[in-house]
């Protein structure tokens, strides 16, 4: 009996002991504010789990949350939510399924956060947390780390936030930051850390970041981080810098010795590879392909002991390089392509033992390499240059004299005279400006892309329209802006309130696809953005997706309206003739957007209805593809008996294939559309014997004859062929259909005498 009471006693006394450790773990006020936040984020499932062990909170510790506590208090909070980021879409209004509810306060949010006083860790990824973020984070003082990663956070990062001087950790990595990064920071900061990657952060690079002597990586990749790069040799201790795909143009900065990780491409870097980056030898990968960086190569680069990823390709670097070049023993990856090498390409790098990819495309190199230009090509590039600058001067020059002239001409009219001379003038100047587009300014990628930068700044990012803003754009679908149909639905002319002319597309939806999915593509559609592309603008759904019969979902893209290349090529159109050296410059802006389409992106679009009639020409003569990738969210409209055009028109078949397809693309600006009517196997027969015979005068369009030179137009021949053959596995791929055309538009150009410069 006493036995059995002090077993009770002993029993009763543990369970005390046991509730007296548990309860002790947290404060209820602590509780409550997990509680709280748990409603702010609107019961995400990861935390079903807090409902039942109200009391245990701190032993809680799954892959998706985590608590930890000290002393009674909160010191890590980490939820992993299931709300990734995704789209580029997001305009500051709560997304269903994607972002917290439109009740969802960022202010409120915060402010009970911050009533968690001793958190050092806060981790809270992909909830679907959206809003402004509030400068009230820097309460929370005693935080060290801070990952709000893959929410829906927009506007500037709070200033205040480099008065948190305990913050070792920062990433605010994929969220929709668009405005600046605070220029605030000091010594007194010890972040290591520093992640701001893929939001839309403007303005320049923020200098006191350099003062910041702690930090071991900083990513702020695909920004539009603006201006130019000081020193960073003063963060010494520095590991990784990740600036890609920005719009920095300074030349190279300075780096530390300690550098593992360099990522610089994609930016508007000019100038030379300062010599020093051959004496980083920790240094393991370094991309600054994609820039305009001049001069030679520091051939140091290449033997670093523990490089492994080297790309320089897509730059304009010149000279030779040493053929005893000692490559690195970890190096596996070397891209030099498209720049503008010249002499024997360095045999030490391709050493089939020590089994490394080297890309070498696109420049002079001898030997037997693939894919090389001639020699002038890349030596050229310097009297180009000279020739720019010379070309600079005497516009400036050119431009004083019309001032001057002007001056003269106001002055003679106030005395009433030389009115003949001002018509004169005027004319001069208009004749200039009207000469249309030169040939090379559209072959050269530089060039096009500097050129479509300016054309497309104008141009607002995709964003979702009201059916009631359609109806007003078009007057209520009005007829008088009905354009057409095809396959992919009707065509209508509107004139959006900000003033921008755009046409409409309307396309019947099936159901196939949930919204969320429906969406996914749509938001795809909308990253397809290149000079050579008919941008798409906006999209509007019109009907809940497969609860009306009719659901239909509107695109709104870009007006481009001076006509297809079609009907240049068929003569339809008044005055505009192309002559052989802009037909290849279209059919290579034509490639390069096919070329963007099929390998810009993952999964490429393939599916693109390639036809002469689908490239439109804008007020630049700049070409521009329309109707691609709509197969992604149109996949049953072929299939629901929407009747095709022109059925009959031999270049419809097989378009599923583009390659095929721009085969005939390239057809027609051989041999123009009227040989549509022709029979398709005549030409095919007569394209196929063109080099052995010379009855392709029969064929081959007059124009064409009378402007091109014969290697040109054999080197298009020859690709045309391959492209159309039947057997689709020896079709080329579009990379080789690209770099024959640029080689065929140069071998045109030096048979020219190329006499611009
Ligand atoms: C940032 O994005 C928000 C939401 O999309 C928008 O309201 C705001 O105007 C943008 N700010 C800037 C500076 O672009
Ligand atoms: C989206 O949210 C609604 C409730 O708001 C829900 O009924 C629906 O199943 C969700 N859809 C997806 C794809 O998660
Ligand atoms: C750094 O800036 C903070 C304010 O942001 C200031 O209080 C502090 O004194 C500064 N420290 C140094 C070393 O300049
Ligand atoms: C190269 O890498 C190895 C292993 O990562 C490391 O031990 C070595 O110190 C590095 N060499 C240099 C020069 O940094
Ligand atoms: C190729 O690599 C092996 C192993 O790294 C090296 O021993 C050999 O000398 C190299 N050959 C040439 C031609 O560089």
């Amino acid at each position: 009996m006493e036995f059995h009471g002090l077993v009770l006693l002993f029993c009763y006394a543990w369970y005390l002991f046991y509730m007296g450790i548990c309860s002790a773990q947290l404060q209820s006020s602590q509780t409550q504010v997990l509680l709280q936040l748990q409603k702010h984020l609107e019961y995400p499932t990861q935390l079903e789990i807090w409902k039942d062990h109200k009391s245990e909170l701190c032993f809680m510790s799954s892959t998706q949350v985590k608590i930890t506590c000290k002393d009674n208090f909160v010191t890590e909070l980490s939820i992993v939510g299931d709300k990734p980021k995704n789209g580029r879409d997001f305009d500051g209004f709560a997304i269903p399924n994607q972002t917290l509810s439109q009740s969802f306060s960022m202010d409120s949010f915060v402010a009970t956060l911050a009533r968690l006083t001793s958190l050092k860790v806060l981790h809270l990824v992909s909830l679907g947390i959206w809003g402004p973020f509030p400068n009230t984070i820097h309460r929370l003082f005693s935080l060290e780390y801070l990952n709000l990663n893959s929410n829906f956070l927009y506007g500037s990062i709070p200033p205040k936030i480099s008065t948190m001087v305990n913050l070792k950790t920062l990433m605010l990595g994929d969220n929709f930051f668009n405005g600046t990064i605070p220029n605030l920071f000091n010594s007194s900061n010890i972040l290591s850390v520093l992640n701001l990657k893929n939001n839309k952060l403007k303005g320049p690079f923020p200098f006191s970041i350099l003062s910041i002597t702690t930090l071991t990586i900083i990513d702020m990749s695909r920004n539009q981080i603006s201006g130019n790069l000081q020193d960073f040799t003063g963060l010494s201790i520095l590991e990784q810098l990740d600036l890609r795909e920005n719009e920095l143009d300074s030349d190279l900065p300075d780096m530390p010795k300690e550098l593992k990780m360099l990522f610089l491409n994609r930016n508007s870097f000019s100038g030379q590879i300062p010599q020093h980056y051959g004496q980083l030898n920790k240094l393991e990968q370094l991309d600054i392909s994609f820039n305009a960086l001049t001069g030679t190569t520091p051939s140091q680069l290449f033997s670093l002991p523990n490089i492994s990823y080297l790309n320089l390709g897509s730059n304009m670097l010149s000279g030779t390089l040493q053929n005893d070049i000692k490559c690195g023993h970890n190096l596996r990856f070397v891209d030099i392509s498209n720049n503008r090498f010249v002499g024997d390409f360095p045999s030490s790098l391709i050493n089939v033992s020590e089994n490394r990819v080297v890309k070498s495309d696109g420049n002079c190199l001898s030997g037997s390499l693939k894919h090389q230009h001639a020699v002038s090509y890349c030596t050229k590039t310097k009297s180009h240059q000279v020739g720019f600058f010379v070309g600079v001067i005497v516009g400036i020059l050119v431009i004083i004299v019309l001032l001057g002239l002007c001056i003269v001409v106001t002055c003679k009219r106030y005395y009433s005279k030389g009115i003949s001379e001002q018509h004169l003038l005027h004319k001069s100047v208009q004749d200039s400006f009207s000469t249309g587009f030169s040939s090379e300014l559209i072959a050269n990628a530089r060039y096009v892309s500097e050129a479509s930068k300016l054309g497309r700044e104008d141009l607002p990012p995709c964003r979702s329209y009201s059916f009631e803003e359609l109806k007003e754009a078009t007057n209520n679908f009005d007829n008088s802006t009905f354009l057409g149909e095809n396959i992919y639905g009707k065509l209508y002319r509107g004139k959006l309130e900000s003033g921008i002319a755009v046409v409409i597309r309307c396309i019947p939806l099936s159901k196939k696809y949930s919204i969320r999915n429906f969406k996914l593509r749509l938001d795809l559609l909308a990253k397809l953005r290149h000079a050579h592309l008919v941008s798409l603008l906006g999209h509007c759904i019109d009907g809940i997706l497969g609860e009306r019969i009719d659901s239909k979902v509107f695109l709104i893209y870009e007006c481009v309206s001076n006509g297809s290349f079609q009907t240049y090529l068929s003569g339809d159109s008044c005055g505009k003739i192309f002559n052989w050296p802009e037909r290849l410059s279209v059919l290579i802006s034509v490639a390069k957007a096919v070329h963007f389409l099929h390998t810009g992106m993952i999964p490429g679009f393939f599916k693109n209805r390639l036809k002469t009639n689908n490239i439109l020409l804008n007020e630049n003569w700049m070409p521009k593809l329309s109707d691609y990738g709509l197969s992604i969210i149109s996949e049953e409209t072929d299939a629901s008996g929407v009747k095709e055009e022109s059925p009959n028109s031999w270049q419809m078949k097989k378009l599923e294939d583009d390659i095929y397809s721009f085969g005939f693309i390239l057809l027609e600006a051989l041999v123009g559309p009227s040989m549509s009517a022709k029979k398709e196997a005549t030409v095919l027969n007569a394209m196929a014997s063109f080099n052995s015979q010379d009855d392709w005068k029969q064929i081959v369009e007059p124009v064409v004859q009378a402007t091109c030179c014969k290697e040109s137009l054999s080197i298009v021949v020859s690709i045309t062929n391959k492209c159309i053959s039947t057997e689709s596995w020896s079709r080329p791929s579009i990379e080789d259909v690209l770099w024959n055309l640029q080689y065929a538009s140069q071998v045109q150009r030096t048979a020219d005498g190329d006499h611009r410069i």
